[in-house]
């Protein structure tokens, strides 16, 4: 095992794919990878200059996110995931650390080892616009600085301008305002469904307000995010024709507290 080169990028998108993980904001886009290298710790299992396995974990406002752990299916059960974590989470009781859990019969037991409860489902849910109530809040453009600061004022962290600069080469950032206070900040990229890839927003008494409002602003037909199961808008979204495409498991250490108002980026935070 070792940290992920330039170098192991092939590799790292051939695992992605071959655990069917083809979407933007996986091991197979090249800026995620490198965004993910260069502001996380991602590694790598070789075994004679092929890659097994990758895993990475990067640094969030509610602390430390696995954001990525594939193992080529023909070397699964041999103790590569296992280690890999293991590597990058050596103490089970370390403090602050979250990820987003697949369904894979694997995957939970390996958090759950590592010293992680699981907790809400996290939702991918997509659908049609044109049923949800209009935002009434104000919605605007922003660039990836001042996003990130935006986004470390309400949800605490450091701020993460490359998080947003990597939404914005091709897609938007934006904050959404109650009058002059700014009350949520999110990142959308195009696409058919369109993808609001995250919007942090604490106050759950705000949350589908802010919601409503930020994909009413993007201006689509379809839309697609992932939010918590107990996100105040659910129903509201249900009722309007979106459909729950899939989900993954939070797990959490018992000190990390992730608002249930907010949308999030399984790769991302
Ligand atoms: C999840 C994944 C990373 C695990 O990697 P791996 O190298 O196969 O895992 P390991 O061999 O280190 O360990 C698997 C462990 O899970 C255990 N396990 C497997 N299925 C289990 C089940 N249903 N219940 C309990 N434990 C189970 C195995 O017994 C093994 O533990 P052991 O070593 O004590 O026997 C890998 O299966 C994978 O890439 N899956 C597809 C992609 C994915 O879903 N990744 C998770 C993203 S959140």
């Amino acid at each position: 095992m070792r940290a992920a080169e330039v170098g192991d990028l092939a590799g790292i998108r051939a695992v992605t794919f071959a655990t069917d993980q083809s979407e933007p904001g996986s091991g197979a886009d090249a800026a995620y990878v490198e965004l993910i290298r260069s502001t996380g710790t991602a590694l790598v299992a070789v075994q004679d200059d092929r890659v097994l396995g990758w895993a990475a974990t990067l640094p969030t406002p509610h602390g430390a996110l696995l954001t990525d752990l594939f193992v080529d299916p023909v070397a699964h059960a041999r103790g590569v995931g296992t280690a890999l974590l293991g590597a990058l989470w050596p103490t089970p009781s370390a403090r602050r650390r979250y990820t987003f859990s697949s369904k894979h019969p694997a995957a939970l037991p390996l958090y759950a080892r590592a010293g992680l409860v699981p907790s809400w489902p996290l939702l991918y849910v997509s659908g049609p616009t044109d049923r949800l109530p209009l935002g009434v809040l104000r919605v605007d453009r922003v660039d990836a600085g001042a996003a990130a600061a935006a986004e470390s004022r309400l949800a605490g962290g450091e701020p993460r301008p490359g998080v947003f600069a990597y939404y914005l080469s091709g897609g938007e950032a934006f904050v959404v305002r109650d009058r002059a206070r700014v009350i949520a900040v999110g990142a959308a990229q195009p696409g058919d469904p369109a993808v609001l890839a995250r919007l942090a927003c604490p106050d759950p008494g705000a949350a589908a307000g802010a919601l409503f409002a930020a994909v009413a602003a993007l201006g689509v037909d379809r839309v697609a995010f992932c939010l918590p199961g107990p996100h105040p808008a659910l129903r509201r979204l249900l009722a309007a024709g979106f459909r729950v495409d899939d989900f993954d498991v939070t797990m959490r250490t018992p000190d990390v507290a992730l608002p249930i108002g907010s949308v999030y980026s399984p790769g991302l935070g």
